[in-house]
C-alpha cells in the first residue's frame, strides 16, 4: 500500500516537476538576446553576454572603418552568404540586425567558436532549436572576425535606430 502511495506520489512529482519546467522555459524566451538582457542563464555575466571565445574582454570600438568593412563584406560573401542572408531567414537567421541581437563580443566568438557557443550558450541554443542546423566553424582569423563586425557595425549604423 505505501508503495503503492509512494509511486502515485512520485509520478505527480514527475508531472509537476515538468510542468514547471516547461512554463520556465517558455518565460526565458524573452532571454534569448544578449544585447540589454538580465542573466537567468546561470553562466557567469560575462560568458552570457559576450558569449564563449578568445574575445574575453570588452573590445575597444572606433568610429566605424569603411575600408575594413568593405573586406568584410568579401568575406561575409564568400564564407558566410551560403547559410546567411541579410534580410531573409536562410539556413540560419538574417544578419542584418545582428549586432541588435547580440553584443559586437558575442558576435566575434560566435564567428571564431561556433561549437562551444552553440553547445553552452543559451542564444545559440534557441537559435538552434529554430533552425534546426548548426553553424559550422569557417576557420576565419581574429583579423578577418573584426572585419566583419566591422561591415556589420556600418550595416547598423544605417538601420532606423529604436
Ligand atoms: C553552415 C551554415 C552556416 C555558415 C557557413 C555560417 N553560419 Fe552563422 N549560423 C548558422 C545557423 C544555422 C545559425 C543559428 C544556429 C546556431 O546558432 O548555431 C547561425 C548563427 C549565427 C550567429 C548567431 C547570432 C545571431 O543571432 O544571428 C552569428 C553572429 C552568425 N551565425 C554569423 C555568421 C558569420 C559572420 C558567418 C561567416 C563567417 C557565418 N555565420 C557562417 C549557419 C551558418
Amino acid at each position: 500500500m505505501t508503495r503503492i502511495n509512494s509511486f502515485i506520489f512520485k509520478s505527480f512529482l514527475i508531472v509537476f516537476l515538468t510542468f514547471t519546467y516547461i512554463s520556465c522555459g517558455g518565460e526565458s524566451n524573452s532571454d534569448k538576446q544578449t544585447v540589454d538582457k538580465s542573466n537567468t542563464s546561470g553562466l557567469p555575466d560575462w560568458e552570457f553576454k559576450n558569449g564563449f571565445g578568445p574575445i574575453k574582454k570588452k573590445l575597444y570600438l572606433m568610429p566605424i572603418d569603411k575600408p575594413m568593412a568593405g573586406e568584410g563584406l568579401k568575406i561575409f560573401e564568400s564564407k558566410c552568404a551560403a547559410c546567411h542572408k541579410l534580410d531573409e531567414r536562410y539556413v540560419g537567421p538574417a544578419q542584418r540586425n545582428v549586432l541588435q541581437r547580440v553584443t559586437p563580443e558575442f558576435f566575434m566568438n560566435m564567428v571564431l567558436n561556433p561549437e562551444e557557443n552553440v553547445e553552452k550558450h543559451p542564444h545559440s541554443k534557441e537559435m538552434l532549436a529554430q533552425y534546426m542546423q548548426k553553424m559550422t566553424n569557417q576557420n576565419i582569423n581574429l583579423e578577418d572576425a573584426r572585419k566583419l563586425l566591422e561591415y556589420f557595425r556600418l550595416l547598423d549604423s544605417e538601420l532606423p535606430k529604436k
